[in-house]
């Protein structure tokens, strides 16, 4: 299959309303992006399914590991915490990523993504006469325009490059062109540098009153966990799920709204005792897959990787391990692209809380322990191991839109996006043919019909503007699945045209089972 090009659907995704730069008005901002209307109401669909299907009824009732319906109750926590959260989450100390600065330019880089062409044979491998001429090595930032602009430098220096990563070559760089400097060695040594956005609360402003954005919201399940315990009637094995943003200050973010500094991440954490862990992880990698697939990411674009051990966060080295649901976008493609990450956490991080907080997150379980001869058990206390399935919902809307992006020249509309009826933000469109002789009257009272039934699940649009192909192909554009026109023949028979978006077919049915046409069709999904 060819390509698909990321330029024509971020072209796509502006002109319909979907995604806009952040602050656009003001040149942008890097790492952040705003929703359009359109976009706004696919990632609340996505979101929406994803609770329908996590917290409302978990896994569509197939049965966990143990035979028993799937717990998941719901959680909505704040995006501050206390500083010390972060502490004991091992944030504040490990959460960063190494960068090199440029002398020269003041860009920053990190330091695991800069990679060098070098000559591919070794200088003193060489004649003595060309030795000189491969002093310098270049960097680059794979993916840029540096890339290209070093590559022809090197080409031009010592013929055929091989690329290495900036960390294989012994410092001092003083030979190392970085990317936009005009000369060699301008490059430091790597810093760490945390991700946490840093802000103060309360009106001082002073060190003491530091306190951080989210980098993830797991967090603010763990330190609520024995709150939702104590106050329901939840029982391990059982899940808390919780969808909200979380802050990231990237180093290089890129790649669209692939790596941004702000997004929204929707998160299970699940509890289960260490003897059924194993289990719970193998259910949730298959389950977590599934989900994906059910919403249209199908095929080969999607697969689940098994981290490498050295991969493995540091929550997750005692543990099962780390599988990433992974899809091959566009830009990474033909590799692909971290989109949920499954992972066993041990129970490492009620651990720390429970020693940083200086207070018991000890879950007794009554139904297990030595078998008491009345029948009943003694009962263990223990503090649960986590399994958590978290995906990126950002992510999720990227890739469905690179999925549903397809490009076909026989049609009027030759780009349509092929979104699932579930997750398209439009259901439906109503088009009076022309805007007189009194079908705008009966279009208004369709579209009204429909609104009334249909808005619970997205939009339903009314459109007057431009010929009828315009007005089809934009609704193309936008992944609507079905389009109503009424016209002449409406009029004298009561009948509507439905254009099928997939097919771009049309039938025509009575109007007045208009409304019961659109529900089968968007039940079925
Ligand atoms: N609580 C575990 C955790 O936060 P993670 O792999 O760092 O794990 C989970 O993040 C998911 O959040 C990722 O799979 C990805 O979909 C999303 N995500 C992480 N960083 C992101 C970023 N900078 N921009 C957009 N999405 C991101």
């Amino acid at each position: 299959m060819p390509q698909k090009s990321m330029d024509k659907i971020m072209a796509l995704a502006k002109r319909r309303g979907f995604i806009y730069p952040a602050s656009e008005l003001y040149g942008g901002i890097s790492g952040f992006w705003d929703y359009g209307p359109l976009g706004a109401q696919l990632k609340k669909n996505l979101r929406d399914a994803w609770w329908e299907d996590v917290v409302l009824d978990p896994c569509g009732g197939r049965p966990g590991p143990n035979g028993e319906p799937v717990r998941i109750v719901p959680l909505d926590t704040s995006i501050i915490q206390h500083p010390r959260v972060w502490e004991a989450s091992g944030h504040i100390a490990g959460f960063s990523d190494p960068m090199v600065d440029c002398r020269e330019t003041k860009q920053r880089y990190r330091f695991d993504h800069l990679m060098v062409y070098v000559p591919a044979i070794e200088p003193q491998q060489r004649p003595s006469s060309e030795a000189p001429r491969a002093a310098v090595l270049f960097a680059f930032m794979p993916d840029s325009p540096s890339e290209a602009k070093q590559r022809k430098k090197a080409e031009k220096a010592f013929g055929e490059p091989r690329i290495v990563s900036l960390s294989s070559i012994p410092r001092p760089w003083d030979r190392v062109l970085a990317p936009e400097a005009a000369k060699p060695g301008t490059l430091t040594e790597p810093r760490a540098f945390n991700l946490m956005f840093r802000t103060y609360v309360g009106a001082t402003a002073t060190e003491d009153d530091v306190a951080y954005l989210r980098p993830e919201t797991a967090q603010g399940i763990f330190v609520q966990f024995k709150n939702v315990v104590d106050t329901t009637r939840v029982k391990v094995p059982f899940g808390i799920a919780q969808v909200g943003k979380a802050f990231r200050n990237e180093v290089t973010p890129r790649n669209f709204t692939f790596r941004s500094r702000e997004f929204e991440q929707m998160e299970i954490e699940f509890f289960c005792h260490a003897s059924e862990a194993h289990a719970w992880y193998a259910f949730w990698r298959e389950e977590r897959m599934r989900w994906w697939r059910s919403l249209g990411l199908a095929g080969e674009s999607l697969q689940m990787r098994e981290h490498e051990r050295d991969e493995l966060a540091h929550y997750a080295r005692e543990g099962a391990g780390t599988s990433d649901v992974e899809y091959r976008f566009p830009f990474t493609a033909p590799g692909f692209g971290e989109l949920e990450g499954i992972s066993h956490r041990s129970n490492f991080d009620l651990t720390q809380h429970q020693q940083h907080a200086r207070s018991s997150l000890e879950y007794f379980d009554a139904e297990r322990g030595e078998l008491l001869p009345n029948g009943s058990h003694k009962g263990e206390k223990y503090l649960p191991q986590v399994i958590e399935p978290s995906a990126g919902l950002d992510r999720g809307v990227l890739a469905l839109l690179c999925e549903a992006y397809t490009e076909d020249s026989e049609r009027a509309s030759p780009e349509l996006l092929l979104l699932s009826r579930r997750l398209a933000p439009i259901k439906a469109a109503v088009f009076p043919l022309v805007n007189k002789e009194g079908m705008p009257e009966v279009s208004e009272r369709l579209h009204a019909a429909l609104k009334h039934r249909f808005a619970r699940l997205g939009l339903i649009e009314h459109d007057v503007r431009q010929s009828i192909g315009k007005r089809y192909a934009r609704m193309d554009e936008a992944g609507c699945p079905f389009c109503f026109t009424i016209d002449g023949q409406t009029l004298q028979d009561q009948t509507v045209t439905v254009r099928d978006r997939d097919t771009a077919q049309q039938e025509r049915i009575a109007i007045d089972r208009a409304v019961e046409y659109l529900g089968e069709r968007l039940a079925a999904v």
